[in-house]
Formats: C-alpha cells, sequence, structure tokens
C-alpha cells in the first residue's frame, strides 16, 4: 500500500493512496476539515454537557483528529479516553516524513502518539488517554459508553463496507444516549440509515473552504 504526501489547500498535509485514488483528509484543508468536523461539532459540543469524554475514532490514520482532541483536552482540561482504530497502521518512515509538516507546537505531541504502543493504554497528557487499536472495524467488539464517535472511513464509493447498517447499528449500541457522531459524509443514503437505526440527524455547515454540508448524529436520550 503505497501513499503519498499531499500539501492541502491550508497549508496542513495529507496522505494519498494511490490503489484507491482516495486522500485521508479533504484537500480543501486537512487542518480545517478536522477541527471543525470532529473536534468542534463532536468533542466541544458534548464537552458542553459532560465532565469527561470517551471517544471513537474510526481510522486513525495520521493521527490529526486524536492531536487536535488532545490539545483540546488539555486546553480545556476535560479528561478524553481515547479510542482509535486502524487496520493499515503508517509505517515510522511515513509518520516521520509527516513530523517536517507539523506547527512547531504540535511537534513533540504528534511524536508521542506516533510512539504511542499499539493495543495499550497510553498516557499523553494528564488530560488525555490514548487506545491505538491495531484491527478492523467491521470485526472488532466496539469499545462501551462512547460519548463521541468520529466517523472518519474514506468515503462510501471507495469502501463500502465501513458504510453498513449492521456496523452503525453496533455503534449506535456501543453509544451513550445523548452521545454524538459525527462525519464529512452528508449523503442523504447515508443520513436516511442513520435515521432508520434511531439516531436524529442534523446536516451542518462545513469547514471554511470545505464542503458545504456535514453530518451530525445524536443517539436520543432515553
Ligand atoms: C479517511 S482516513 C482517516 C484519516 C485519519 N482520521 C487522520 O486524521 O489521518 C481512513 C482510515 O481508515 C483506515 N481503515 C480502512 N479500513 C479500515 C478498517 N476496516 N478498520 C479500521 N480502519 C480502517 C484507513 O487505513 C485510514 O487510515
Amino acid at each position: 500500500m503505497k501513499v503519498e504526501i499531499e500539501r492541502t489547500a491550508d497549508g496542513s498535509p495529507t496522505l494519498y493512496r494511490q490503489d484507491i485514488d482516495e486522500h485521508y483528509h479533504s484537500v480543501k484543508g486537512a487542518l480545517a476539515e478536522s477541527t471543525h468536523i470532529y473536534v468542534d461539532l463532536g468533542w466541544h459540543k458534548a464537552a458542553q454537557s459532560q465532565d469527561a469524554l470517551t471517544v471513537f475514532e474510526v481510522g486513525f490514520g495520521t493521527g490529526l483528529n486524536a492531536l487536535l482532541t488532545a490539545h483540546a483536552s488539555l486546553e480545556q482540561r476535560v479528561p478524553t479516553k481515547y479510542y482509535a482504530v486502524e487496520l493499515y497502521p503508517l509505517p515510522k518512515q511515513t509518520t516521520d516524513s509527516l513530523l517536517p509538516y507539523q506547527p512547531e507546537e504540535h511537534c513533540s505531541l504528534f511524536q508521542a502518539l506516533h510512539n504511542a504502543e499499539w493495543n495499550e493504554e497510553v498516557e499523553i497528557n494528564p488530560f488525555f488517554t490514548l487506545i491505538k487499536i491495531q484491527g478492523d472495524l467491521l470485526t472488532m467488539d466496539i469499545p462501551a459508553h462512547l460519548d463521541v464517535v468520529y466517523f472518519d472511513a474514506f468515503a462510501p464509493e471507495k469502501q463500502p463496507e465501513m458504510w453498513d447498517e449492521t456496523l452503525f447499528r453496533k455503534l449506535y449500541d456501543a453509544m451513550k444516549p445523548g452521545a454524538i457522531l459525527t462525519t464529512y459524509c452528508a449523503k442523504g443514503s447515508i443520513r436516511r440509515m442513520l435515521q432508520q437505526i434511531g439516531f436524529l440527524t442534523e446536516r451542518l455547515p462545513g469547514p471554511p473552504g470545505g464542503k458545504r454540508e456535514v453530518l451530525r448524529a445524536t443517539k436520543p436520550n432515553a
């Protein structure tokens, strides 16, 4: 599996996977996308009503969502337990090549996230614990009592098996009442599937310069 580094429109890097012709982030701005969809609409929203959060990320990839969440957790002093599953962990050579693209203030955090052992609980800072799970979302036991799900899989056209109703039902069951799932994908078919499962869905404006709409799905309070 060959990946190439590309700079996105806001200057932040992403990876391009040649074999499936797909980027890890929006080419219109990786940092803008992650900040808006996952940290602001997901983590910050949940932090308004919870003292501590458990997050589950689908697709650890370059660790950008984890990095921004670790930063927010420390800044806001909200203890966060962060599970991230990844079927294809990036080789060290690739993560080392991404380091020079990081803003200086993020470099040590970026290294800590990538140096963390897989399948172990690692304290990254006093407010952020990381559990990187090397495994397949399709077959794993999803951690329970989730407050936030970052659904950051490759696009439905590229990896349809990741957007399967049975899988979203498993996620729904693993989420606490009131928990939220955010994703960049605002397709009508995905939104209707989430509604069918029982989620309340909102189409929200996308990141500056990026997609017009994104999706937030909430599990109703019992
Ligand atoms: C859109 S990228 C995620 C980008 C990532 N969140 C980041 O900030 O760099 C999708 C990720 O899902 C991973 N992936 C693909 N199939 C998977 C599976 N079955 N289980 C877990 N992860 C998978 C890919 O390797 C890739 O890292």
